[in-house]
């Protein structure tokens, strides 16, 4: 195993010991509620992209959604998600869905794992606006510099917090195995939402606690692939 398989699995073994899937599912079903998504379509084709382990997709079909599907470069990760659904091991830079296939599109925090900003994430959301069918929704749930992330980044700094707080620990170690693309991400939020803004008609937009909540609409002309 290299240096980077080494990284990528401390990296994945914090993230699953952060929280339970059950903490999880019921921290994803109330964001998908703040969301709207009691008023989209049951129906609708749904794709969780950068799922992870797919409580993502566990909280969607908890909400009644049945046409699922999750999207991730991690094998490991994706052996988790629901095999019910599909699960598709690929880069979020190249969906593999055909043109104008889906309905919704959901990230939680996977655009913040993008190594070239704004590169990669202008590649994302051309593809996300490739696959969505015209007035289709980007759901995007990201970190952000609120002023309780800076408190969360001083707390995860102290090594006596980290011994009481394992939630805590296990975020610190995530942030240590993301740094220079979680700070990248960070630094920059004028430019990510000037890209989401660019891409897609804002419907919702909340930020605080840390986080970006945003959904946003691809609009009704056809987006040719290439
Ligand atoms: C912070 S985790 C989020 C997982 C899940 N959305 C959640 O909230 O539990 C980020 C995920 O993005 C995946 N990832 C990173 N870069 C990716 C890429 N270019 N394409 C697809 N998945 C990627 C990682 O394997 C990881 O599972």
């Amino acid at each position: 195993m290299n240096a980077a398989d080494n990284t990528a699995e401390a990296w994945e073994a914090a993230y699953l010991r952060f929280e339970t899937p059950e903490q999880e599912i019921a921290k994803f079903t109330r964001r998908l509620v703040r969301l709207g998504a009691r008023e989209w379509p049951r129906d609708a084709a749904v794709a969780e992209l950068f799922c992870g382990r797919g409580n993502g997709v566990r909280a969607l079909a908890r909400l009644g959604f049945h046409r699922l599907e999750g999207v991730d470069v991690s094998q490991r990760l994706l052996a988790l998600c629901p095999p019910e659904h599909g699960r598709h091991c690929a880069d979020c830079r190249a969906l593999p869905f055909a043109s104008a296939s889906q309905d919704i599109l959901m990230v939680q925090g996977g655009l913040h794992h993008l190594a070239v900003l704004p590169d990669d994430l202008e590649r994302v959301l051309k593809e996300a606006a490739r696959v969505l069918r015209p007035g289709g929704r980007l759901v995007v749930v990201e970190p952000w510099p609120t002023p309780f992330l800076s408190v969360v980044h001083a707390a995860c700094r102290q090594p006596w917090l980290r011994r009481i707080f394992h939630k805590l620990d296990a975020l610190a170690e995530m942030i240590e195995g993301e740094r220079h693309t979680y700070e990248q991400w960070l630094r920059q939020p004028e430019v990510v939402l000037r890209c989401l803004e660019a891409n897609f008609e804002t419907e919702r937009k909340f930020t605080g606690w840390g986080k970006l909540m945003w959904v946003g609409r691809r609009g009704g002309a056809e987006v040719i692939s290439n």
